[in-house]
């Protein structure tokens, strides 16, 4: 249900804007109020009528519409809403977005908010894969606006593949999502995950397995429950969660300072497989075979990113997570790391081989605490992440 929560939804200029008038009906019968803004390029595909029409009250369309000006700034316009819903969000609303442009009502009330931002991407299969957009929504994501969609399918165009915005349920779904009062609101969490790539030369690197499966799945569990999480990633094999801020690094260092950078948090969860060390004294030229052998390689200490955010004498998140992957005598290893690295709780696991754990889609853990060790049979990765962060929100409460 929506009762109570205000949504300001933007029909930007596609096909899809039909879409947006049923979607104005869903939201409505969930007892959601919706302030509509009609751009320029979206009155050319539903007419300001119909859409004042559904949402029983007036369509902004101008900023410089001075009676609308006089009744409610544009700056209160998009603060008063519990969110903002994009739909269609085409391809030229969204780079607006990213570039930070604000030349009418749509794009000034997008980078005037401070609401949590929803977009239902649509537009023609090659503008949704060109790298221009593809640029785009790695900022936007980045800046923690959330997508629902585009869908694979048939295209207003004749084409076929992803562009077609999100049906309307799927966007009330995602809307309901958003607004989901979880106890992990108003808490802010790092979540650290994925690989570390420390570099050889320009073109080698050094690397790890891990796919950052089970890091997705804690950060998005997390939001889910209301947080505000900030994901700091290395090359991952999975796609970032929606709704939560990535920052997207490659080396250990890197992360070290995306993490700094994030706080003050109330919870840190580090679930990065970070390298160990980097090559020493790497070269921007790419390493050549030579006569005289093979090369040597020297390696240096990473910072410990877990041990120093546990350690911190100020600003320390309340609550540091720390993981385990072992391959033998996993609860020992753990228990000693517990205490070596001084974070609260370790989330153990027996990365050997054998276990398909590392890339896998399931995962045996250990919870270790203060109160000991907590066995936890295997189970899914998001059933995992949804149970630490059921914890979190106790420890946290
Ligand atoms: N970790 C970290 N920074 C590092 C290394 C590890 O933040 N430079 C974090 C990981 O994210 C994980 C925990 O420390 O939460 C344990 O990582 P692991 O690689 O198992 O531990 P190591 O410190 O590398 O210990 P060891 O080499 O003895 O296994």
């Amino acid at each position: 249900m929506l009762s109570g929560k205000h949504i300001l939804l933007i029909i930007g200029g596609g096909i899809a804007a039909y879409k947006s008038l049923d979607l104005i009906r869903r939201l409505r019968e969930r007892g959601a109020k919706v302030t509509p803004v009609l751009t320029r390029a979206g009155e050319e595909f539903v007419t300001p009528l119909s859409v004042s029409a559904l949402t029983g009250v007036k369509v902004f369309r101008d900023l410089f519409d001075l009676g609308d000006e006089a009744e409610m700034g544009h700056i209160q316009l998009s603060r008063a809403a519990d969110l903002l819903v994009v739909a269609p969000a085409t391809a030229d609303l969204m780079a607006k977005m990213a570039q930070g442009s604000a030349n009418d009502l749509a794009s000034t009330l997008l980078l005037a908010t401070d609401t949590p931002v929803l977009l239902a991407p649509a537009m023609n299969v090659r503008m949704w894969q060109h790298p221009a957009t593809q640029r785009n929504i790695a900022t936007l994501r980045g800046d923690g606006i959330a997508m629902v969609g585009p869908n694979d399918g048939d295209m207003a165009c004749g084409e076929f593949g992803p562009g077609r915005m999100a049906e309307p349920l799927e966007i009330v779904s995602a809307v309901e999502a958003h607004l989901a009062d979880g106890p992990l609101k108003g808490k802010r969490i790092v979540v650290t995950s994925g690989p570390t790539h420390e570099p050889i030369d320009p073109v080698r690197y050094i690397a790890n397995r891990s796919s950052g499966a089970q890091g997705t799945a804690i950060a998005r569990a997390l939001a889910a429950m209301g947080a505000e999480v900030v994901f700091v990633t290395g090359p991952a094999e999975v796609p970032p969660p929606e709704g939560v801020k990535v920052v997207l690094i490659q080396t250990a260092q890197e992360m070290m300072e995306a993490v700094e950078a994030a706080l003050p948090a109330d919870a840190g969860v580090f679930a990065a497989a970070v390298a160990d060390w980097h090559v020493e004294g790497t070269s921007d030229r790419k390493l050549k075979k030579s006569k005289d052998g093979l090369p040597t390689l020297s390696f240096a200490e990473n910072p410990d990113i877990l041990k120093t955010i546990s350690q911190r004498t100020e600003g320390r998140p309340a609550l540091v997570v720390g993981f385990a992957a072992e391959t033998n005598d996993v609860l020992a290893h753990a228990t000693a790391k517990r205490a070596r690295k001084g974070c609260d709780w370790i989330v153990a696991n027996d990365v050997s081989p054998g276990t398909g754990i590392m890339g896998g889609t399931e995962n045996t853990v250990t919870l270790i605490t203060d109160d000991g060790a907590e066995d936890w049979p295997r189970m899914g990765k998001d059933a995992v992440a949804a149970r630490l962060a059921k914890r979190i929100a106790a420890a946290l409460a």
